[in-house]
């Protein structure tokens, strides 16, 4: 089957089609064609995303891969448009490829103003192309494109555990079979990335500063620089799964107030906040996988890129939990992209268990992935 996605929860654009088949124990994807458009410069002024840019930008940037995506699929005419007038905006539109069966959308979760152009642009082009459309979790997507390994979904050996970290999430999620996700610890306030760019700008990196932390981290390392400052590892003992982390950025933004650090010094602290980090989310990885007596362990969301918190991550798996399979993602879809969602659409719609949209889909800024609430 062969759908094609689309992403606008946050700053990135994307637009993918990806061919799914079931096979005997999971799914196998192939891409057929990829975009994607990062916003993160035009948002680096503001320090974060700045939701109605994101708007503006999304509404720009759709019909601009629509059409590259499908300039990519062999014998599509992309030459001729036909416009289609949807909740009072005009769409103009290639004609439907005739190899495309389905279309689907991020509804959530996600910054609602994003959201919903993608949700509107994706409901005229299922309007115009007579084609189903299936709303997706974007956390989901990030799940299952980070169980996927060379574009096989297969042979997953459940009980799964995630750990989702990205801009706006951190949560440790309990998959015990296909498409069933229970939720066993998540942070309380801050989600991991939003920590990352806020340390960041801090420490005056640019905007999304995680990528920064981690690379000025790594030479503090390869240099053995030390910081003077020691922050606080946030609830490393306490007895369940949840975490924090406004606690740590405020003990950042105290020991940083005031003073001037040389590159030097802006290194160390990088790394010593990195390190709290990766001291955390390995003690709380230790308790969910204990509680959720995981046989596969995945991570996901962007800051699932993270070469240090991978490293930590594995070394906790290798020494103290060597059955437990460890799946981590490819460092080309850990950030935001269409192809997850097209992956998480096509495994429900392959398995006869999608929601095909009968009506207008709301954008659920805090959908969540939990299918137990
Ligand atoms: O999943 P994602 O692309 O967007 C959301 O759904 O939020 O995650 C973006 C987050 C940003 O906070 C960014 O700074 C962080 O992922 N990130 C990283 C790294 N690469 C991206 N954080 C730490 N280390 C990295 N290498
Ligand atoms: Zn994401």
């Amino acid at each position: 089957m062969r759908l094609l996605a689309i992403e606008t929860s946050c700053d990135e654009t994307g637009i993918a089609v990806v061919d799914g088949i079931k096979t005997e124990t999971g799914f196998s994807f192939s891409i057929v064609a990829n975009t994607l458009l990062s916003q993160a410069t035009m948002h680096a002024e503001y320090g974060g995303v700045y939701p109605a840019l994101a708007k503006r930008e999304h509404l720009k940037n759709l019909p601009i891969l629509l059409r590259e995506c499908l300039r990519t699929i062999e014998g599509v005419d992309i030459t001729t448009e036909n416009s289609i007038t949807y909740k009072n905006e005009t769409f103009v539109f290639p004609p439907k490829p005739d190899t495309i069966e389905a279309i689907a959308v991020t509804y959530g979760p996600g910054l609602e103003p994003a959201l919903w152009t993608g949700i509107v642009f994706a409901e005229a082009l299922a309007r115009a192309w007579e084609l189903p459309l299936v709303p997706t979790n974007h956390m989901e997507g990030h799940l299952l494109s980070s169980l996927a390994q060379k574009g096989m979904l297969e042979q997953v050996d459940f009980p799964v555990l995630g750990l989702l970290i990205s801009g706006g999430h951190t949560e440790f999620v309990v998959s015990p079979t296909w498409f069933e996700y229970n939720i066993i610890g998540e942070t309380l306030d801050d989600a991991v990335g939003e920590a990352f760019d806020k340390v960041a700008r801090m420490l005056e990196y640019p905007y999304p500063g995680g990528p920064h932390i981690s690379k000025h981290a790594e030479r503090a390392r390869n240099e053995q620089l030390i910081s003077s400052t020691s922050l606080p590892r946030p609830m490393l003992h306490t007895q369940n799964c949840d975490v924090s982390f406004s606690g740590l950025k405020t003990a950042a933004l105290y020991a940083l107030r005031g003073k001037t650090l040389s590159e030097d010094e802006k290194a160390a602290f990088a790394r010593e906040f990195e390190e709290a980090v990766g001291d955390v989310l390995v003690a709380k990885t230790r308790k969910a996988l204990h509680e959720s007596m995981a046989n596969t362990f995945v991570i996901g969301g962007g800051v699932a890129a993270n070469t240090f918190l991978r490293a930590r991550l594995e070394t906790l798996l290798a020494d103290e939990f060597p059955s437990v399979i460890m799946r981590l993602p490819e460092l080309s879809i850990t950030g935001d992209n269409a192809i997850m969602i097209a992956e998480a659409a096509l495994a429900h719609l392959l398995s006869g268990r999608a929601v095909i949209a009968t009506g207008p889909i709301e954008a659920r800024g805090q959908l969540s992935i939990s299918t137990g609430k």
